[in-house]
């Protein structure tokens, strides 16, 4: 058993006295302390309640850094993240020219491995500790993607992109080699562990209606597996599927008609969806990453959180990297691209931004919701696991006498509100502000950043 002492803040899930599941409130105990057994939360609350209550129990004093519930990555490319910052023009040319030859080279295995091993090294270092990640085509990318995050005991969902036409021939596969590899996947990992498979068609241009349907037929077979592609990302995207499925009423209704629109269906950007998409998603429980380091690069679109929450309050919404077109691995990044983007849209429809409080909802529980793993994780809460990340403005300070990045440690020297010194970390944030990670119970040091040392 441990006891980690801090300023515990995070969001709350849904009661019977607090109903809403997008309700922005956080649990904020300055002087707080989460109880860790094994591998799970057995207690949170105030520091001198829980050292009275346990006494004799070891424990880490993190001093005055925030512990916030482990970050959720709801969309991102592990095999894209050696051409991160590759500057295409808009998505499709930036996917011929950069994104498929680098996910060519992941016919060779041990590259997949040397990759995923890398990958999961910088989620841990960025406070990530669940993550929906697309592979690639080939299976043992899955695998590799897997095996590493097995290593450390990483929540991620992840499963083998598929996708017949419009692709170079060597990342190309079939309706039955699409399904047969996806099955094998499913019967070897889904539900090892903290492990779980995501049936991935790419996204409509690159897969034929026979091979969506096979995959909604697959599904169906697997009612609890995650499913996720992209969906309405860009505006010359919208415009090819609407060509090539003319037979669909909108780019939504092309999974719908395969089988792909339901409960754990998870949606990259959706930037570009009519209200009947918006509620028939909402109807089906499915759920939408929210996109915007990428958005922005592809210049793609600014994405209308604040209007979708107003007009489908319960369609789950969870906050994705998408590396290699979003430009950073850090949640705390993502979070201040998406204040941005909230920003620039309340200053053309009026709307108010996003808060400090909806940041760390959708960085955490709302992303949690999104994947259908809140449950286990996204927020700081007795019998969840224990995924923890101390996130500490000062980080570095105690190793070698100056904080890893002195300005946000003098802007948090400043604040004087919970709200205040939250908001500045999701600004100026990245992964030198994650002092360490608890993943699945275990306290994992980030190099560079400095760690708590442990209490008398
Ligand atoms: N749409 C289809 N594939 C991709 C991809 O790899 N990245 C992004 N951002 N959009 C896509
Ligand atoms: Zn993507």
């Amino acid at each position: 058993m441990d006891i980690h002492l801090g300023h515990v803040v995070t969001p709350q899930d849904a009661t019977s006295t607090n109903t809403s599941p997008s309700t922005p409130e956080l649990l904020d105990i300055p002087n707080g302390a989460v109880v860790v057994d094994g591998s799970t939360i057995v207690a949170v609350g105030e520091a001198s309640d829980i050292l009275d209550a346990y006494p004799d129990t070891a424990f880490l004093d993190h001093g005055d850094a925030l512990i916030i519930p482990g970050l959720v990555d709801c969309h991102v490319h592990y095999p894209q993240i050696g051409m991160i910052a590759s500057p295409g023009e808009q998505l499709l040319d930036w996917l011929d020219r950069y994104t498929f030859p680098a996910e060519a080279r992941f016919a060779e295995k041990a590259h997949a491995e040397a990759t995923a091993e890398f990958f999961t090294d910088q989620l841990l270092r960025n406070g990530v500790t669940t993550a929906l990640v697309f592979s690639t085509v080939h299976a043992h990318s899955v695998d590799a993607l897997f095996t590493a995050a097995q290593r450390k005991d990483l929540r991620i969902i992840t499963g083998k992109i598929c996708m017949d036409r419009n692709a170079p021939a060597d990342l190309l596969d079939t309706p039955e080699s699409a399904v047969a590899d996806s099955k094998a996947l499913i019967d070897r990992w889904h539900g090892t562990g903290r492990l779980e498979y995501a049936i991935t068609p790419r996204f409509a241009p690159t897969s034929s209606d026979a091979q969506l349907r096979a995959l909604g037929e697959l599904a169906a077979d697997y009612p609890d597996v995650v499913i996720q592609t992209h969906l309405a990302e860009n505006t010359a995207e919208c415009d090819w599927v609407a060509e090539l499925f003319p037979q669909a009423t909108d780019y939504t209704d092309v999974y719908d008609r395969a089988g792909l629109v339901r409960e754990r269906g998870v949606f990259g950007h959706a930037v570009h969806l009519s209200d009947r998409e918006l509620t028939r998603l909402d109807e089906a429980r499915a759920s939408l990453a929210h996109c915007p380091t990428s958005n922005n690069f592809l210049g793609s679109g600014l994405f209308p959180l604040k209007d979708i929450r107003s007009k489908v309050p319960d369609l789950r919404i969870g906050f994705g990297s998408d590396v290699g077109a979003g430009t950073s691995l850090s949640p705390l990044a993502t979070a201040g691209e998406a204040y941005k983007v909230s920003r620039l849209l309340a200053s053309s429809t009026g709307s108010a931004p996003l808060t400090a409080a909806d940041l760390l909802h959708h960085s955490t529980l709302d992303g949690a919701r999104a994947l259908g793993v809140d449950a286990h994780v996204g927020s700081l809460t007795p019998g969840k696991d224990a995924d923890l990340v101390i996130l500490d403005p000062a980080a570095g300070t105690a190793a070698s006498g100056t904080p890893a990045d002195p300005v946000l440690a003098h802007r948090a020297a400043q604040c004087t509100t919970t709200e205040e010194l939250l908001f500045a970390c999701l600004m100026l944030g990245d992964d030198r502000t994650v002092a360490g990670v608890v993943v699945n119970g275990t306290l994992v040091g980030t190099p560079g950043a400095g760690m708590a040392t442990m209490a008398p």
